[in-house]
């Protein structure tokens, strides 16, 4: 990895050409608004964008967006080398998921993250440049490109998952957790028992943790032994002094407290990544902040959900497509030559699964699994599996696989009661929940593939010859 922190990770975007620096931009909508213009074309090209000098803030507090939301980005953060494309991406990203051995982290004495530490009285969360995302969100939110991490007190396991994080006042946050994550059945443990909670909540994250954090770690495995199994090396962790809970030693910045049972508040609206505000503000557990540890010049890290394109829609998708590739080998379906989580449904609402069909049910198989397994259970809505002369990641293509290739009445299958929650726009107010998954499978219909109507393209043989003799006038 040619990376250990945040730091030297911003250095090597920097030499990248990928760093936008903003002066002066303000935290109140600001910062927000010029990371949605930025990243409203969408792909995999814009910046990531670091604004210092905010007003009402030191020089040097500083906040970043779009952290991994480029394909160069991207492969930097996960050590991929040779993709020049989305799909390349996942390839490269399924092809390290295949010899991945998880790494569990080491625990250190010291490291950067106690440069400053903050305790009680003192504690501010806005000492840092936390930014209002949205026109109508129901607060500062210092938590979206973050981990909240929280411990079974069962067995021990440590989790950490991004939920979001708003800020109430100087020593209290919300966080809202979305039904089955498993800070919520940590959460629920403690709270059954009567018990307050432990969680450390990481606002200044290194781009690897981020992604481990963000996207669906299987259940029991701690996103530490994850992301030390990309990195080819253990992540280097300090005891949190109030909850015991093992803290970034490079982080930038880090709140450490609990939440106590019956300690609710309102927390939201927020705009979200389906493009929605999708629920109304309602009480969500309180995180009492009791410690916050810093580096010198913090970094806050921020992601911008959104009407997608959003800051991060690019890399969720591309790691969404990863995960579900992966699931769908480990659970025996053979043939998997692609699978792509499109922008369009910020990775999530709209997955694309390319197979080549090997016998009878094979696509059936592929698209109920992928609408089904841990990655990609949550607020899904449709699967699509095309054959493998299809690009999944080329939605023209896709679009015309469904068009000539299903028949509403025999390529349609409809899940019912599936996995959803109070962030699904579809689902009427009070009755957030389940929704529904349809799986297209827009693939020739096996019994007969032999006899489809073959492609009406040239052949590549014509294809070279046409370009050899006549490409100067295609601009070939
Ligand atoms: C930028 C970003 C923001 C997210 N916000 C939330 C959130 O507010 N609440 C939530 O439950 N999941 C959110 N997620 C999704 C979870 O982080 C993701 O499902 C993760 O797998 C949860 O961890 P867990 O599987 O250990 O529960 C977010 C993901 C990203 C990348």
């Amino acid at each position: 990895m040619l990376y250990s922190d945040m730091r030297e990770w911003l250095k090597a975007v920097d030499d990248l050409g990928e760093l936008r620096r903003v002066d002066g931009a303000d935290w109140n909508l600001e910062m927000g608004a010029i990371t949605e213009l930025l990243y409203e074309a969408g792909g995999a090209v814009p910046p990531a964008v670091l604004f210092d000098n905010v007003p009402g803030y030191p020089a040097g507090h500083r906040a970043i967006f779009g952290l991994t939301c480029s394909v160069k980005r991207m492969a930097l953060t996960l050590g991929l080398e040779g993709a020049e494309t989305g799909l390349d991406l996942v390839k490269a990203y399924r092809e390290k998921l295949r010899h991945f051995q998880p790494i569990p982290a080491k625990e250190v004495t010291t490291g950067p993250v106690l440069e400053n530490v903050v305790r009680g009285d003192d504690v501010n969360v806005l000492n840092f440049p936390v930014p209002l995302m949205h026109e109508l969100d129901g607060g500062r939110y210092i938590g979206t490109a973050c981990m909240v991490m929280t411990r079974d007190p069962d067995d021990g396991w440590v989790n950490f998952g991004t939920y979001r994080v708003m800020v109430h006042d100087e020593k209290s946050v919300a966080f809202y957790v979305s039904p089955g994550k498993h800070g919520a059945l940590h959460r629920k443990k403690y709270f059954d028992r009567g018990e307050p909670c432990p969680v450390v909540v990481v606002v200044g994250a290194d781009p690897l943790l981020f992604l481990a954090s963000g996207n669906e770690v299987p259940y029991g495995l701690c996103e530490y032994d994850y992301a030390g199994g990309f990195r080819g090396a253990p992540v280097e962790v300090i005891k949190g002094e109030y909850t015991g809970l093992p803290i970034p030693a490079h982080a930038e910045i880090v709140l450490e407290g609990e939440a106590v049972p019956g300690d609710v508040k309102d927390e939201g609206p927020f705009g979200e990544w389906t493009g929605y505000y999708a629920s109304a503000g309602r009480p969500e557990p309180v995180i009492r902040v009791k410690n916050i540890y810093y580096r010198n010049d913090p970094i806050l890290t921020c992601a911008r959900p959104s009407k997608p394109p959003s800051d991060y829609s690019f890399s969720k998708g591309v790691v969404k497509s990863g995960m579900i590739w992966d699931e769908l080998e480990k659970v025996g379906i053979p043939g998997v030559t692609g699978v792509w989580c499109h922008e369009a449904g910020g990775g999530r609402l709209f997955n694309i699964v390319s197979i080549k069909q090997a016998y009878p049910g094979h696509a059936r198989q592929a698209g109920h699994i992928a609408a089904q397994c841990h990655a990609g259970a949550y607020l899904g809505r449709y699967v699509i599996v095309v054959d493998d002369d299809i690009d999944p990641s080329n939605t023209f293509e896709v679009l015309w696989a469904i068009a000539s290739r299903s028949d509403p009445v025999e390529s349609i299958d409809i899940i019912k009661r599936a996995w959803s929650g109070p962030l699904d726009p579809r689902i009427e107010p009070g009755r957030k929940g389940h929704n529904s998954r349809a799986i297209i499978d827009a693939c020739r219909p096996y019994e007969w593939m032999d006899q489809f109507p073959p492609v009406a393209e040239s052949s590549p043989e014509l294809r070279a010859r046409t370009l050899a003799k006549w490409g100067h006038l295609l601009g070939a």
